[in-house]
């Protein structure tokens, strides 16, 4: 059976950038996501330029048990997933009470029950073939408390906890597992929930750490820049407190109430 690099939220941005950046090193490519007019060009293309396998998969990744359903497609059409990166995800912004119940709920799971359900899935046939990759989307809000951005911080909080413990327990059976934690970069991300952001990274530069990491067996990755060290690093040497005032300041002047 021929592997396969699955990746969740393939249709722009960062994800995006990882499915190119993939099958530009001779993967075959999975593309997940809702686009799937997107997803299927960006597989015609790929698959031509790069001579690789590429397979779409069109999925709203925010629904109950939909990691079972992606899992049991990938099974159905004889694929095999040696690389799984789990890229989709989105942020709500603003004071928490008035905040879309129902989008808070689909953030988290997107952001932390499909995430973990599909590692859930894929890490078993991994250990069955003795090595595997998975990367994590975290944030340089994992290390940190984020307010105005209280539950997309939670969860990105969760994927880096998840990833590294994980990345623990799996050590020894040929898997490795990345948290890669960027600091704002310039996608679609921020359309959703205002752009107030100078000096973005690219998405390139994201994909290009988790490649540097990889080779490193990094267990966090984070992009190079000013604002991913600090954030990274500040929180290991002052007070949680100072932490959240200072994160506090900077998110209240972007999305606090007014
Ligand atoms: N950009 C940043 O500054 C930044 C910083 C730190 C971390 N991140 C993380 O990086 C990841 C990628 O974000 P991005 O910046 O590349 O944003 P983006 O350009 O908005 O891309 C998000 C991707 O997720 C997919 N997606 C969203 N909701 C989905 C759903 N319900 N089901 C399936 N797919 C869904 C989107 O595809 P469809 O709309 O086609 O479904 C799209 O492909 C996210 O996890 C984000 O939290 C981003």
């Amino acid at each position: 059976m021929e592997s396969y690099t699955l990746i969740t939220g393939a249709s722009s941005g960062i994800g995006r950038e990882f499915a190119k950046s993939f099958a530009e090193k001779g993967h075959n490519i999975i593309l997940v996501a809702r686009s799937g007019d997107r997803l299927k060009e960006m597989a015609r293309d790929y698959s031509e330029k790069y001579n690789v396998k590429a397979e779409v998969i069109i999925l709203d990744l925010s629904l109950e048990h939909i990691a079972d359903v992606l899992y049991d497609e990938v099974k159905k059409r004889g694929l095999a997933v040696d690389t799984l990166v789990n890229n989709a995800g989105f942020a709500t912004t603003g004071l928490f009470h008035k905040i879309d119940c129902v989008r808070q709920h689909e953030e988290m799971l997107l952001n932390v029950v499909t995430m973990t359900e599909l590692t859930y899935k894929f890490i078993g046939d991994m250990c069955s073939n003795g090595c595997g990759t998975i990367i994590n989307l975290g944030s340089c809000v994992s290390f940190t408390p984020f307010p105005y951005s209280a539950v997309y911080s939670a969860t990105k909080a969760y994927i880096l906890s998840f990833s590294e413990s994980i990345s623990y327990e799996y050590r020894d059976k040929g898997i490795r597992v990345i948290a890669l934690c960027p600091s704002p970069t310039q996608t679609h991300f921020f359309d959703k929930c205002g752009n107030v952001i100078d000096n973005m990274r690219t998405p390139a530069n994201v994909v290009g750490t988790a490649f540097k990491a990889l080779k490193k067996s990094k267990r966090v990755a984070c992009p190079d820049g000013a604002v991913s060290r600090l954030q990274s690093f500040l929180p290991r040497f002052v007070s949680r407190r100072l932490t959240l005032n200072i994160a506090g300041k900077i998110s209240e002047k972007a999305w606090g109430e007014k």
